[in-house]
């Protein structure tokens, strides 16, 4: 038995994530992690909310809410709208945890320990009115480019010219609206990653097997320069990991916060402990997982992300593993993804263009989501949602392939035999031959599952679907029962274990028709067909089902109309 560790992104607190965002790390990883849960394998699947650093802030107070109040409610939404798209977290932690705050304050300081960390003194705006330093986001003024009176401190969103907030004319603080700023030294903790050049060098080149998008960015951001400067891991700001050498105070960083990228990725291992401690296990039990020196050498953990996402993966957080020279564990295998965008732009969260997480589950079940999101995942390249191709995909491969298939079967059978797998007949060369094709598409669906390339497995499911409808078009049970009913037994038979099998290969995919199939078929049977003959013969003589409702339901073209104009525009707030 093989152990999985497997991550997803943590996704930012601020706001309900969209369908983008979903198919770009969750529901990946999900997938994956169904799937090796499914092979026997052990599987521990985490992921968290982020919920540090100025985004988070001003959310809040945008909401009207204190900080870590904002964010314990968002955080409860998003793990509800995760459950709504069957996300199988074996926990769904928080980077704000205790445990988070310790571990981060544990790895500063044993990078300092290491040499690994030096004190830089910056310049930045400080706010006499607000008595704290202002991120640049904080603070507006005139774009000394092209006079928009309020650009932000980083960019003009009039000319989107990239700013320093000391190029502003006439700053302001966007909190207060005092314009009574100076600047101000102030002192912060950097991360040596250049000292790390040449093990990261190295490390990166030995994984030949990870996906050319993942390796390119990240030597990219090796080679070519600025990617592995030395970086401020350090903030002035109060919503935050303290600045804290281990349990000891750290002269002259009293009132600061660690950078939220840099406590982010911590939390894949602090979300571990989160486990643990949920479940009242003793440290042992995620240390297996995470520690090399006690029992996680033998795991293999799997990252799931955006591109976005890849340097921070590939540079900076094993900067923090390595850099620790503590036998942590290093990520064996990242499946960076690219953007889905919406119906010819992208999906944007500040417009609300597009379909958000919460919307998709009011208007359809998770699993037709889940089919289309899979099966159209950006892998080579980005891909693009369009409700045309939507509308398509599930009425040709969830309603007509899958559903349709389940229908007639059973109502075929209880119609000519009753509600139990009929005896009588044998099975002979089209039974064989499909047994033939099953077995090859099978077997390349499991490789693909284990390489996570997520359209080719779909690809080949849909093939696996499509096998069953082939088979009952050429033996067509509906004619041989006329002249030889046996016969026709003897095929419903066939394809009454068909829709197990479906069932069974299915479930990482669209887990509620998983659900609903087997509990038609009445049986908890989900054995992995390692031998497909043996797997058609799983539901024996006799065996009692009754007639699903309907498992897919197609969709209108009123309703995409609808659909395609009410996402188009605006979210409402
Ligand atoms: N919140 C980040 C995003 O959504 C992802 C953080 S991943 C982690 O882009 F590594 F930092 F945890
Ligand atoms: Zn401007």
């Amino acid at each position: 038995m093989a152990r999985h560790l497997i991550t997803s992104a943590i996704p930012y607190i601020n706001g309900i994530k969209h369908l983008g965002n979903l198919v770009g790390s969750q529901l990946p990883a999900d997938l994956f992690a169904r799937f090796q849960r499914a092979r026997g394998n052990e599987v521990l699947f985490l992921c968290a909310t982020d919920e540090h650093g100025t985004p988070a802030e001003l959310a809040a107070a945008k909401a009207g809410k204190p900080v870590d109040e904002y964010c314990a409610e968002m955080w409860a939404v998003q793990a509800e709208i995760a459950k709504g798209f069957r996300m199988s977290f074996d926990h769904f932690g928080r980077s704000s945890s205790e445990q988070n705050r310790k571990l981060t304050q544990h790895f500063a300081a044993r990078l300092a320990d290491q040499g690994l960390i030096k004190e830089v003194t910056d310049q930045q705006v400080y706010s006499i009115t607000d008595g704290r330093f202002l991120p640049d986001r904080y603070i507006e003024g005139t774009c000394p480019n092209c006079g928009f009176d309020s650009a932000r401190g980083d960019q003009c969103d009039n000319c989107t010219k990239q700013l320093d907030p000391v190029d502003l004319i006439n700053p302001y603080s966007t909190i207060s609206g005092s314009t009574d700023l100076e600047v101000r030294d102030t002192k912060h903790l950097y991360l040596r990653q250049s000292e790390m050049k040449d093990q990261l060098n190295e490390w990166i080149s030995s994984k030949t097997d990870w996906p050319i998008l993942t390796t390119s960015i990240a030597k990219k951001w090796l080679n070519d320069g600025d990617g592995l400067q030395d970086r401020g891991i350090t903030r002035d700001l109060s919503w935050g990991v303290p600045v804290k050498r281990g349990d000891e105070d750290w002269p002259g960083m009293e009132g600061k916060v660690f950078y939220v990228w840099f406590d982010a990725p911590i939390e894949y291992i602090a979300c571990a402990k989160e486990w643990a401690d949920a479940n009242d296990k003793p440290d042992a039990e995620w240390e297996r997982w995470w520690r090399t020196d006690k029992g996680a050498d033998d795991v293999r953990y799997t990252q799931f992300m955006g591109k976005d996402n890849v340097p921070f993966h590939t540079l900076s957080f094993p900067v923090t593993i390595l850099g620790s020279g503590e036998p942590w564990k290093l990520v064996d295998y990242i499946k960076g993804l690219n953007y889905l965008n919406y119906d010819g732009g992208q999906f944007s969260t500040s417009r609300g263009r597009g379909v958000f997480m919460d919307q998709a589950l009011a208007i359809l079940p998770a699993d037709y989501w889940r089919w289309w999101l899979l099966s159209h995942a950006p892998e080579s390249n980005d891909s693009e949602f369009t409700w045309e191709n939507f509308q398509a995909s599930v009425n040709k491969d969830l309603a007509d392939v899958l559903g349709n298939f389940v229908s007639r079967v059973t109502k075929f059978c209880r119609s000519k035999f009753g509600e139990s797998v009929p005896d009588g007949g044998t099975w002979g060369a089209p039974e064989e031959a499909l047994i033939a094709e099953l077995t090859t598409r099978i077997r390349a669906y499991e490789m693909h599952m284990d390489a996570m390339e997520v359209r080719k497995s779909a690809a080949e499911l849909r093939a696996i679907w499509a096998a069953g409808n082939e088979y009952l078009q050429v033996t067509a049970p509906w004619s041989t029962f006329k002249t030889d009913p046996d016969q026709a037994a003897a095929q419903i038979r066939m394809a009454l274990n068909l829709i197990r099998l479906y069932s069974v290969l299915s479930a990482p995919f669209i887990p509620d028709a998983y659900a609903s199939l087997m509990s038609a078929m009445q049986t908890s049977d989900d054995t992995w067909p390692d031998d497909v003959t043996a797997a058609l013969g799983a539901l024996s003589i006799g065996h009692n089902f009754t007639v699903p409702e309907v498992t897919f339901r197609k969709i209108t073209d009123d309703e995409r109309a609808e659909w395609e104009t009410r996402f188009s525009g605006t979210r409402d707030e």
